[in-house]
């Protein structure tokens, strides 16, 4: 088993370059199965869940050929199966995007239903109901999402909860459907203005994307051997960012972009950081202990959930008592228990969680039970006395690109070990 030995504590210092964003390379990847032909992406983050797309991709028909290690070339041209590889399809919830992607090219798929990290009930109910909206049939049986359509129809369809995978997903399926589609209530994030960049520049026509109405004109192909940047990573740069403000040291991150980061920034500074951007860098430090702050996750351009267990180490040793209240997902403070063993005092409850701030946290065996719950151990472990020892890894590498690396050339004392 491997396990993460972090030595603290350390203020953590010096440049680290952000990876291109997880959460648009996995939904660019289906993408590209709209494609009759070839195109090559650039900007992947090296990571599990990236070699898992690829790897159903392949299951599916498409050739993959590693330029770099964070560069491919995918060729769809002859995508033969409709079922696609329902053990790994089911290792992952990013597999949902193939459904909208394989209607838009083959007009059928299986799939096995999308598993992915355990926040709670993750219902995909909104994706289902644009499919359907779209001309679609779609039946859900014996783990399995089956989905197919004689001739796709553009349409409107009103989200009625604002989500990320399904205003992807029905975008996707909408790029090459018959006539217009408008997506109502639409998520902003920036990676659904990447995916719908990636789609444009492979010649499909859609609008709006970052707002919340997104208008698809469909087309009747996509063009072949173009070439695309995936967008840095977000949740990537705000963990390095605070990971600055919880160590009290100075970073500076390159290759981001510092308006995606925007409610990031707004909170470290109200805690009493800095941060300062220049072009596509931006540099965060920490002179002093933080203070208590009021958060609430919320969708973009909100404070992003998937930073929160990350500022949740920052509250737990700030001055003063800070709640946290999160919006999307009913069980994302299972990290709040593991830090309680390194001497933070968190309650949580339901889906708030109160952190009275500890002066000090201390290394201790914890075990990441997410991926962004991984990465607020690492910076746990960072600024702990003592040795910490973070299991299921797992996690942890579905997400980040050579994490222990970048921490390493930040100062960290991080290695991975191989326990007998
Ligand atoms: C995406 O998940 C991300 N995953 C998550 O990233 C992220 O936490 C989440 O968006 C919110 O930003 C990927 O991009 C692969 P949603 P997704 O659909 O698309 C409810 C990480 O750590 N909902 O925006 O699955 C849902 O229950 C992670 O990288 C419905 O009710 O999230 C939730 O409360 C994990 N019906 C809210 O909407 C639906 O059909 C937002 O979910 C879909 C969602």
């Amino acid at each position: 088993m491997e396990k993460l030995v972090i030595v603290g504590p350390t203020q953590l210092k010096g440049e680290v370059t952000i990876s291109g964003a997880k959460n648009a390379a996995i939904a660019i990847l289906p993408a590209a199965l709209l494609i009759n032909g070839s195109c090559q992406i650039n900007n992947l983050p090296n990571i599990v869940d990236v070699k898992l797309t690829c790897e159903i991709l392949e299951g599916l028909g498409a050739k993959i050929t590693w330029i770099t290690n964070n560069s491919i070339k995918i060729d769809c041209s002859n995508i033969n199966k409709t079922t696609a590889p329902l053990d790994l399809t089911r290792k992952f919830r990013a597999s949902y995007y193939l459904i909208g992607a394989m209607l838009g090219r083959k007009k059928e798929i299986i799939v096995g239903l999308p598993g992915g990290c355990n926040l709670g009930a993750r219902p995909i109910d909104q994706h289902i109901k644009g499919f359907e909206a779209l001309g679609a049939t779609v039946d859900v049986s014996q783990g399995n999402v089956c989905a197919k359509v004689d001739k796709l129809l553009g349409t409107h369809i009103y989200l009625d909860v604002v989500s990320v995978g399904a205003t992807i997903n029905i975008m996707l399926a909408s790029v090459l459907a018959d006539g217009t589609t408008i997506i109502d209530n639409a998520a902003k994030e920036p990676h659904i203005v990447d995916v719908a960049n990636f789609l444009n520049t492979m010649g499909a026509d859609i609008r709006g994307a970052g707002t919340d109405v997104i208008k698809i004109n469909g087309v009747k192909e996509l063009i072949t051997n173009k070439s695309y940047s995936v967008v840095p990573d977000q949740i990537e740069a705000g963990t390095f960012m605070l990971a600055a403000v919880a160590s009290q040291g100075d970073i500076t991150l390159k290759n981001c972009i510092p308006e995606h980061l925007d409610c990031i920034t707004a909170k470290i500074l109200e805690i009493g950081g800095n941060v300062q951007s220049t072009g596509d860098s931006l540099r965060v430090w920490m002179n002093q202990r933080p203070q208590k702050a009021t958060i609430k996750t919320l969708p973009y351009p909100g404070f992003p959930t998937d930073l929160q267990p990350q500022i949740g180490v920052v509250l737990s040793l700030a001055n003063g008592t800070s709640i946290i209240n999160e919006s999307i997902w009913d069980s994302r403070f299972q990290y709040t228990n593991e830090l309680n063993k390194m001497g933070a005092k968190i309650t949580a409850q339901g889906q708030s969680a109160i952190f009275e701030g500890v002066n000090k946290l201390y290394g201790a065996p914890v075990y990441s039970t997410d991926l962004r719950a991984g990465a607020a151990l690492i910076i746990a472990g960072i600024t702990a006395y003592g040795s910490t020892e973070i299991y299921n890894l797992c996690y942890i590498d579905r997400g980040y690109e050579n994490i222990e690396d970048k921490f390493s050339k930040l100062g960290a004392n991080i290695k991975r070990v191989i326990e007998e």
